[in-house]
């Protein structure tokens, strides 16, 4: 089975995709600086898929060590490109480091790609690239907003340099994956998501207030113009949302693509609001969720969701998980999180 390079592969989104790519026989090697991951995912992924990937401590940023890289393991196939630093507060206040990082990994690999024989990738973006949509649900050919934030810009920036990069390189495919709002863990509580201090995230800081981690969530503004006045985002379960990874791959590697570039929503197509999302959690717990009201965030969109109907039909991929269970898998990982730190 082909050899697919996946940067930032022991991250959040990145090890369930690892784990997914593993299940149908794809050989993994995982490229990460693990600047916001640790070693240990890898126990993780090979607990659940029996096997342990091939993984570098490289920065993909580091042009040489990534050639070398590619030399070391030849005829890989396709990457994945998920390595990059994510937090917006952090992208404002330190705006070369993220358009350093994410960028120049992104042109380095696109670099190396034609040198070694690489004719694939998928970009990991964000429906943040189309800040607050006129039209909801969102779909693909939505204009893009001026983004909020320099990591957003990034996300911008880095499809387009896909697009002008592939369309100069006939031989050359990508498909650029556009996220909503991945949370929840892999139904082992093996892997998950490991934030880094105070989650900046809505998911995390749920569960680890349910823990007793912190005091009180805080709920960023409740006179949105929403059904109950909270934002309203498109939240996926990262398994689906690695599954579709799996299936780009795929359709790339089979020569199924119908343009160089294709760009692709992953959602569920539908929204929830912050309060529902509180109130769902509690639910299927039956633990409590201390939280108040408090202002509205900065730069916080009012309310976005996916029209999924692209991906499902040209990718035959549809997220399946409830709601539900997708808080459920997040609860357990910060339990297996909690019995763990315990344990050390
Ligand atoms: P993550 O931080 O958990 O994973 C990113 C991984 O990349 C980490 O393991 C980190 O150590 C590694 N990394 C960062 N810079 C690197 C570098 N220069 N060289 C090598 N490794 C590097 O983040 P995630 O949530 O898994 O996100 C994965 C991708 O998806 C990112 O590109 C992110 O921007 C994008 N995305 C995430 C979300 C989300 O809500 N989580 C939404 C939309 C898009
Ligand atoms: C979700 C909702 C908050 C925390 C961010 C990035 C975006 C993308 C995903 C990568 C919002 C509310 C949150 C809290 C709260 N990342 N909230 N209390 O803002 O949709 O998107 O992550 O591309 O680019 O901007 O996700 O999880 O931070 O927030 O009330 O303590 O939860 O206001 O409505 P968001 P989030």
């Amino acid at each position: 089975m082909a050899k697919i390079l996946v940067t930032g592969g022991t991250g959040y989104i990145g090890s369930h995709t690892v784990v997914e790519l593993q299940k149908v026989g794809f050989e993994v090697i995982i490229v990460d600086n693990l600047s916001n991951s640790s070693i240990d995912v890898l126990s993780g992924i090979e607990k659940i898929t029996g096997i342990r990937p091939a993984f570098e401590n490289i920065d993909c940023v580091d042009y040489v060590s990534m050639d070398r890289m590619f030399e070391k393991h030849n005829n890989i196939e396709a990457i994945i490109h998920f390595a990059a630093s994510k937090a917006v507060g952090e992208s404002v206040e330190k705006p070369l480091l993220y358009y350093r990082n994410n960028l120049v990994s992104l042109i380095n690999l696109l670099q190396l790609m034609p040198i070694h024989k690489v004719k694939n990738i998928v970009f990991s973006s964000s429906c943040t690239v189309y800040g607050q949509p006129d039209i909801l649900p969102v779909t693909e050919d939505a204009p893009i907003k001026p983004a909020l934030s320099p990591y957003g810009n990034t996300k911008q920036i880095g499809e387009e340099i896909i697009r002008d990069t592939i369309y100069a390189n006939p031989c050359y495919q990508s498909v650029i994956l556009r996220y909503f709002n991945p949370i929840g863990a892999h139904s082992s509580a093996e892997i998950g998501e490991l934030p880094n201090g105070v989650p900046n995230n809505l998911l995390p800081f749920v569960t680890q207030t349910a823990i007793g981690l912190r005091k009180q969530l805080q709920v960023f503004g409740n006179d949105y113009n929403t059904p109950d006045g909270s934002c309203v985002r498109d939240y996926i379960h990262v398994v689906d949302l690695a599954k579709a990874h799996v299936v780009a791959v795929e359709r790339m590697l089979k020569n199924e693509t119908k343009k160089r570039v294709e760009t692709f929503n992953l959602g569920t197509g539908r929204g929830l609001s912050v309060l529902e999302i509180i109130e769902t959690f509690e639910k299927v717990t039956g633990v409590s969720v201390p939280y108040k009201i408090v202002g509205r965030r900065e730069g916080d969109i009012e309310k976005v969701w996916a029209d999924p109907t692209y991906a499902n039909g040209e990718l035959g991929w549809t997220a399946k998980e409830t709601v539900e269970e997708t808080l459920r898998s997040a609860w357990a990982w910060e339990q297996n999180l909690e019995k763990r730190n315990i344990q050390e």
